[in-house]
This record gives C-alpha cells, structure tokens and sequence, in this order.
C-alpha cells in the first residue's frame, strides 16, 4: 500500500520582537523569506542568500545567526529580534546611535545587519568570549581590551560593499562604551593609520 507523501507545509509560531506571528510556510521557507516576504518585516536585508555577507544577520536568543541559512520551521520556540526589534520604543539602542552619529553606514543597504551584530558583540565582548585575536583565552584574564582589530575579527562576517568600515569600527567601540579619552580607536581615520578598505 502507498503511503502518503509527507506534508510539505506547516503552521509554526514565530516569536518575534516580542510578538507571536503564526503562518503556514513551506518547510524549505528561511527565516529571511518568511519575514521579508511573508511578515512584511523588511528592515532585515537579502544579500547573498548564502550565508557569505551578513546582510540578513538577525538575533536568535540573544546570538547571531544569518536569517538565509536558518529554516523558519527551526525557529519556532525561539526568541528572534530583527532591527525593528533593536530600540526600545522612540529610545535607539545605543549602537544604533553611534551609527548614526559617526556617520556607520552610507547606502545603508548593510546597516541592519552591522547594528544586529554589533548587538551581539558587545555582549559576547562583556561576557568574556575570546575572538580569533585575542591573545589571552584564559578565562581568569577575562575580556580582551576591545580594540580596532578586536572589533573587526568580531565584525568580520558582516561585509558593506560601500566601504564605511572605519566608521563601523568606531561606531561599535562607541557604543560599547570606549571613552573619547582613551583617544582614536586604532586604524581609524584620526589615528592616521587606516587601511583602506579594511574589512571590519
Ligand atoms: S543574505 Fe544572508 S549572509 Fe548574505
Ligand atoms: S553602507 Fe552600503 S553596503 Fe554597507
């Protein structure tokens, strides 16, 4: 006896910015497509649909993901913030205020995605995790100083084809809190040592 092919469809429940959105999607449906062309949810970008730029980098219980390669179906239960989820009501998150203060961004076409990672980078700066240019992992030495090269290994999924890198950079060392008076962020602009092009 034939069986029954298997459902290609399902209704799942997507918890995002604090809202429950259920909607029947089509089990290949990402996470990107289901909120760009299904909830309207616009603000997260489509750059390459392969995981390589970070266009479409949104929160999933508080950590990055690339909303291209993730499944809606794998992200029911989950705790999604997209940049409309970043401020708080009128207030801007304090990176989305140093973007635009330092001028992070100039078509824009990337911006959600850098503010989104840049969220999360802070967080896993404050919370001690190591990144590929730290030299000292030991736990007990506890956060590295977040420097310009510290940032840009932390932001280097997130590409601007624009080049608004050293802004990036300055931007997030902003809203993490580095005082003025520790002076340039190295490799920025006032520093006189930037790399042009720079990836972040
Ligand atoms: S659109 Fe997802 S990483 Fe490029
Ligand atoms: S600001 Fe244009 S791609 Fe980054």
């Amino acid at each position: 006896m034939a069986t029954a092919p298997s459902p290609t469809y399902s209704a799942v429940t997507l918890n995002i910015n604090g809202e429950k959105h259920t909607l029947t999607v089509d089990h290949r449906t990402t996470l990107l497509d289901a909120l760009r062309e299904r909830l309207d949810m616009t603000g997260t970008k489509k750059g390459c649909d392969q995981g390589q730029c970070g266009a479409c980098t949104v929160l999933i219980d508080k950590r990055r993901a690339v909303s291209c390669l993730q499944l809606a179906v794998a992200a029911e239960g989950r705790e999604i913030t997209t940049i409309e989820g970043v401020a708080e009501g009128e207030q801007l998150h304090p990176v989305q205020q140093a973007f635009l203060d330092l001028d992070g961004y100039q078509c824009g076409y990337c911006t959600p995605g850098q503010i989104c990672s840049a969220v999360a980078v802070i967080e896993e700066h404050a919370a001690g995790w190591p990144s590929a240019v730290t030299d000292d992992v030991r736990p007990e030495a506890g956060p590295p100083p977040l420097t310009a090269d510290e940032i840009r290994e932390r932001m280097s999924g997130n590409l601007c084809r624009c080049g608004a890198y050293v802004s990036i950079v300055q931007a997030v060392a902003r809203a993490a809190g580095i005082p003025a008076e520790a002076g340039p962020v190295p490799g920025s602009a006032q520093d006189g040592s930037t790399r042009e092009g720079a990836a972040a």
